[in-house]
């Protein structure tokens, strides 16, 4: 158990594409040890050892479980192994970060959250963009109303690969902008539908289409695909008063707010005059949104406190994916009438 003297030691399961980031992380944030790696395959194993060589390398998680002086458990494993890994982590006593999505359903999400609090331990999911200085800084505009009521919502997430066969668009890219849609606008769909195809591999979707609607009135779209020509990570939020943009492939101006919308006009009843003013884009800090995270559950470890991405809020991102899940193998609309 650390201490503030302590470090806080921790170990990361799953050392594929994502895996290693976080270990850089871990390892590089003071009064934190990046004391095990862990992967089934050898030829992995051996690929990292030397880029981590204060750190214990094992090929079974039980090991890493094992060591009393562990405090945490980082899964950057496969989505489903997720859920089940993440209570047997929090059964034997270690605080868990998994990464995202925390669940392929609702009900392995729940499993997770109530081992959590058997064990009183912390549970984190990685959605890694809710600790963006970006998004933090777009979720201060609209909560601080400069945005007046949120209209409408649209995300696209495209790029070419990584192709996966053991999840599709929807869950592998979805994940991040169901985060993003639901910190924004700080509520959860009524109502889900999305369609999708699957060119590459068939019955895993290349491209989805997402559409949410909410209590409040506002609607969100989400374009998914590792099928496109064009590499885009955008967000646009329509407000009554303003707009804004959050762009994370823009070196400058991430974050850029339009003085844009409709005015009625005062000199007669029932007329509106486009209004197009000021533009601004807040100075957003250049630090590694995954370093922040990482840094923010070492905190939590230290405090105490729960994770702003913790069980619950994973859960309410697995609740809507599972809902577009299962409007995207519904029965297809009707085309046009002949
Ligand atoms: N936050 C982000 O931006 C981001 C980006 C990429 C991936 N991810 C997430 O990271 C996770 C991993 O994705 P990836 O692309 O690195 O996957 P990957 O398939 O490249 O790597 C997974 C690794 O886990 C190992 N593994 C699987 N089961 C294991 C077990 N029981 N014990 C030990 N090792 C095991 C595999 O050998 C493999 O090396 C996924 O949940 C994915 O959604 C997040």
């Amino acid at each position: 158990m650390s201490t503030s003297e302590t470090p806080v030691r921790v170990g990361v399961v799953g050392l594929g594409h994502w895996g290693p980031n976080l270990a850089r992380n871990f390892a590089a944030i003071s009064g934190c040890e990046l004391a095990w790696l862990c992967d089934g395959s050898e030829e992995v194993r051996q690929r990292w050892a030397p880029t981590f060589p204060g750190a214990r390398m094992s090929a079974d998680i039980q090991q890493l479980l094992d060591d009393p002086q562990l405090d945490a458990v980082i899964l950057a494993t496969p989505v489903p192994t997720h859920a089940t890994l993440a209570v047997t982590v929090l059964r034997a006593g270690k605080h868990c970060f998994v990464e995202k999505p925390l669940a392929q359903t609702v009900v392995d999400a729940q499993r997770a959250i109530d081992a959590a609090e058997d064990a009183g331990k912390l549970l984190m999911v990685g959605h890694l963009l809710e600790y963006h200085p970006a998004v933090v800084s777009l979720k201060q505009i609209v909560a601080s109303g400069e945005l007046g009521t949120p209209y409408y919502l649209y995300g696209n997430r495209l790029n070419l690969g990584v192709l996966r066969s053991d999840e599709n668009a929807l869950w592998s890219l979805g994940a991040h902008d169901v985060s993003v849609v639901l910190a924004l606008l700080d509520e959860e769909p009524v109502e889900c539908f999305a369609r999708g195809e699957s060119y590459v591999r068939p019955g895993v979707e290349d491209v989805v289409f997402c559409y949410m609607r909410f209590a409040s009135g506002a609607a969100a779209h989400l374009h998914l695909s590792w099928l496109d020509p064009h590499k885009e990570r955008r967000l646009t939020i329509v407000g009554s008063r303003r707009m804004a943009t959050f762009d994370d492939m823009a070196l400058e101006g991430k974050v850029t707010v339009y003085d844009k919308g409709f005015d009625e006009d005062v000199r007669s009843w029932g007329e509106y005059l486009a209004r197009s003013g000021d533009i601004r884009s807040p100075q957003i800090a250049n630090t590694e949104p995954l370093r922040l995270e990482c840094e923010h559950f070492v905190d939590c470890i230290r405090t105490g406190t729960a994770p702003r991405s913790d069980g619950r809020s994973g859960l309410r991102v697995v609740r809507v994916l599972e809902a577009l899940q299962l409007s995207l193998h519904a029965a297809a609309p009707t085309g046009p009438r002949p």
